[in-house]
């Protein structure tokens, strides 16, 4: 048996990892575990309760507007606990998370092998996204499977030298997340989407990006209220992320406008089915810039740069910046120009085939059995380095 711990703590990391969890859970060649920093609470919680996942482990340690320091320190020191403890043969991250970042260094602290789902994916601009394009080099150094969702993401792996039979091209383990949850008379457990009248065109909203706090989300707000006045037929729905620096300045700009509906977090079935009916999703999710391409469904991007750059050659996701102008102008253009709207709608999605969990489970057989014949550590002392002096 492969001992494999894997490690999460905020609502997009539950999302992706829920897939390969269960495929984990599923093979009679892995013992599977699973530690959750809790990095979020009530969004994790919700994630876990829709997959049936029950952590293993559970550090708990978020408290509200909490700093990166702070996060960091918490998640690091109980995960070299954990770590420590269970002496796995691989840890697995994903993404570019604090929880990721720290789940890294613990497991290079500890000598264990580190697996990177999500890996590859960057910007190369140490600002944006912030920090996550940092947390992503990070895992990328620590790691030594590298599961990249596309072959951009595998191209610049290699071009920071990591050794290609390393790297696994997967797809994204979003896709395999979003199976299933789409259904026809679907009812919305968020009851003000059910009186949503959806023969309208329903533009989906999210923004809580840490590089957009401030002006730059007063500045989206704002181009959402030109857009919810310039286009009286447009219904703009807005699941406001929790954060302090989030949440008292959407609700302060966009609170009580006609034609503008502000909820609570959604959870994942209620997301997805708002997208999959929606006509334009607007964001700086990294998460649904995946998933609306796979629902058919044009993105504008609500960031000066985007890590996912097959969506916008494909012609899925147009980069719209962070100012109120540009926003607004990306925004009206897909309102007005039907053959534009529907040339994004039909372009392919090139971010996964729903099948990239079951591929990352064949990349750490073969790298585990294949690593064994060579000699390298047996599978009973797994792949611990024993490098943390204990006592
Ligand atoms: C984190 C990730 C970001 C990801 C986002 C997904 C880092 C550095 N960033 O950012 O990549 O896009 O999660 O949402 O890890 N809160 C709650 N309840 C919750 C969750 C959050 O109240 O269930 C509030 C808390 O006050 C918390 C704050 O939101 O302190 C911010 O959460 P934090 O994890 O620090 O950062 P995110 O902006 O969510
Ligand atoms: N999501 C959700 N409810 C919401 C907003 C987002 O379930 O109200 C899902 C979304 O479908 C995607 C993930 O959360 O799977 C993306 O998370 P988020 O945007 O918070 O983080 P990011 O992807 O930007 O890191």
């Amino acid at each position: 048996m492969i001992r494999v711990l894997s490690v999460f703590g905020t609502r997009p990391e539950a999302i992706k990892m829920a897939p390969l969890v269960r495929v984990l859970a599923d093979s009679p060649l892995i013992d599977s575990k699973v530690v959750v920093t809790a990095q979020h609470r009530e969004m994790l919680d919700s994630v876990l309760t829709i997959f049936g996942i029950l952590p293993d482990f559970d550090l708990d340690i978020m408290s509200a507007g909490q700093d990166l320091a702070e996060i960091t320190t918490k998640a690091l020191n109980g995960l070299m606990g954990v770590i420590e403890r269970l002496r796995p043969d691989l840890v697995l991250v994903h993404g570019d998370t604090t929880t990721t970042l720290a789940a890294s260094l613990a497991a290079y602290y500890s000598g264990v092998c580190l697996g990177h789902v999500e890996a590859g994916l960057r910007t190369h601009d140490k600002y944006a996204p912030f920090p996550e394009e940092i947390n992503r080099r990070v895992a990328g150094v620590c790691a030594d499977l590298h599961f990249a969702p596309t072959e951009a993401a595998r191209a610049n792996l290699l071009a920071e030298n990591v050794d290609p039979k390393a790297i696994f091209v997967t797809g994204n383990t979003s896709i395999d997340a979003a199976a299933g949850l789409v259904r026809p008379n679907y009812k919305f457990k968020e009851q003000a989407l059910n009186s949503l009248d959806f023969s309208r065109r329903i533009l989906t909203l999210t923004a809580h990006r840490r590089e957009n706090h401030g002006q730059p989300l007063r500045e989206i707000c704002r181009a959402a209220l030109r857009i919810g006045s310039d286009f009286p037929d447009a219904e703009i729905v807005y699941p406001v992320h929790p954060s302090p620096a989030v949440s008292p300045t959407v609700h302060e700009i966009l609170g009580k406008k006609s034609g503008i509906h502000l909820v609570n977090p959604l959870d994942i079935e209620d997301m997805h089915n708002l997208m999959a009916r929606s006509h334009l999703v607007l964001t700086d999710s990294g998460g649904l810039q995946e998933e609306a391409p796979h629902h058919n469904v044009p993105v504008v991007v609500l960031r000066r740069v985007t890590e996912r750059p097959e969506g916008v050659e494909a012609g899925c996701l147009v980069v719209a910046g962070n100012g109120e102008q540009s926003v607004y102008k990306a925004v009206a253009e897909l309102l007005t120009d039907s053959e534009l709207h529907a040339r994004m709608s039909k372009a392919e999605n090139p971010f996964g085939d729903g099948f990239a969990s079951q591929r990352i489970l064949s990349g750490i057989m073969q790298y585990f059995v294949g690593a064994t014949a060579l000699g390298r550590p047996n599978k009973k002392e797994g792949f611990n380095r024993g490098l943390v002096q204990r006592g």
